[in-house]
């Protein structure tokens, strides 16, 4: 292992863009399959690593919906969470902000609450025992209506003690932003801190319409923002976080080869760009890997990687005295 792969290895993560049912791996999928008597269409779990070959995010969410079907029981999310939560724990991730689908599971008759107990049972478990600090974020299915994600946020209101934000997820194309105005508008009425994924396969002008008309605090990809100088310009100013998926990017060829990969033009820029997973169990690696993956594809400095790895800790929402003593560990291990 090199010096700079080792540093990466050792160094102190905050996940910010991470969909909790993305974290599913092969294994898990078949297990739970048996354990639930539900049918998948794969014999094998090394069928079901042959299936992971996208050409855009659609192919990659016909499989995902397919997979969070062995989803069934409060034990199960519990099980999935807490795989996830060792694993990056294993990666020094310290602070995680998750996102779950609830539509993905209530439209299956699995309860809202089956859900979110087997979440944050282990999230809990998770900052007792390995000190892992967190936010919840419950994303609205974009491709489902506006009506079902009033259901799905009148279901988050009665559990706003452990849901902190919202977010907006699913197929980007053709369900712009402004098809849940009215929708965000009222969540932020009820407290929640909004979030939206824009500009991943979607145009510049989702990204504006996800800050002008969702009044959002964090944009999870962003990508082509990069095409709209104005909407560079604006972005830098605000130092909004941008919540990047290198793996995830590759995968859903979003772009054609790391080395092609925007993210060093995004830290040129002046933008507040982050490194995270998206949905690994599905893109082929966690936070470290990610790290590593754009890291030699771009050949990034030490400093590039500090840059990347403070802006996470900036970018998330821990509060703020949270927030100074997550930065104060970070820096001090990187004085080292
Ligand atoms: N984009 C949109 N929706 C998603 C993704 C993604 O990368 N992952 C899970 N749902
Ligand atoms: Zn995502």
């Amino acid at each position: 292992m090199s010096d700079l792969e080792a540093f990466i290895s050792a160094m102190p993560k905050a996940e910010l863009h991470l969909h909790i049912e993305g974290t599913l791996e092969p294994e898990m999928m078949m297990a739970l399959g048996h354990r639930n008597r539900i049918t998948l269409p794969y014999a094998t779990i090394e069928e079901v690593e042959a299936a992971y070959r996208f050409s855009c995010l659609q192919d990659f969410l016909d499989l995902y919906y397919q997979g969070m079907s062995v989803l069934q029981t409060e034990q199960d999310f519990f099980d999935l969470t807490w795989a996830y939560l060792e694993r990056v724990h294993a990666q020094n991730v310290t602070h995680v902000e998750i996102f779950f689908d609830p539509q993905g599971h209530t439209e299956r008759s699995v309860a809202f609450e089956t859900v979110l107990d087997g979440i944050t049972g282990a999230l809990d478990r998770a900052e007792r025992e390995f000190g892992i600090t967190r936010k919840l974020i419950m994303c609205f299915l974009r491709h489902l209506s506006e009506e079902s994600g009033f259901e799905a946020l009148k279901s988050a209101v009665a559990h706003k003690d452990r849901i902190f934000g919202v977010g907006l997820d699913s197929s980007e194309k053709g369900h712009p932003p402004s098809k849940f105005e009215r929708l965000f508008a009222e969540a932020v009425r009820e407290g929640f801190v909004p979030v939206a994924h824009a500009g991943e396969e979607g145009p510049p002008d989702y990204v504006h319409e996800a800050l002008d008309l969702l009044h959002i605090d964090r944009i999870d990809h962003g990508n082509r923002a990069l095409e709209d100088d104005g909407l560079v310009k604006r972005l830098a100013a605000s130092q909004m976080a941008l919540t990047v998926c290198p793996l995830s990017n590759l995968r859903l060829c979003v772009v054609d080869d790391m080395s092609h990969h925007p993210l060093r033009a995004m830290l040129q820029a002046g933008l507040r760009a982050t490194v995270n997973s998206d949905d690994p169990a599905y893109f082929g690696g966690y936070m470290t890997e990610n790290y590593l993956a754009v890291a030699k594809g771009l050949d990034l400095s030490r400093d590039e990687i500090v840059t990347l790895g403070r802006n996470a800790y900036l970018g998330s929402f821990l509060d703020e005295p949270e927030k100074r003593r997550s930065l104060e560990e970070f820096d001090a291990f990187c004085a080292h």
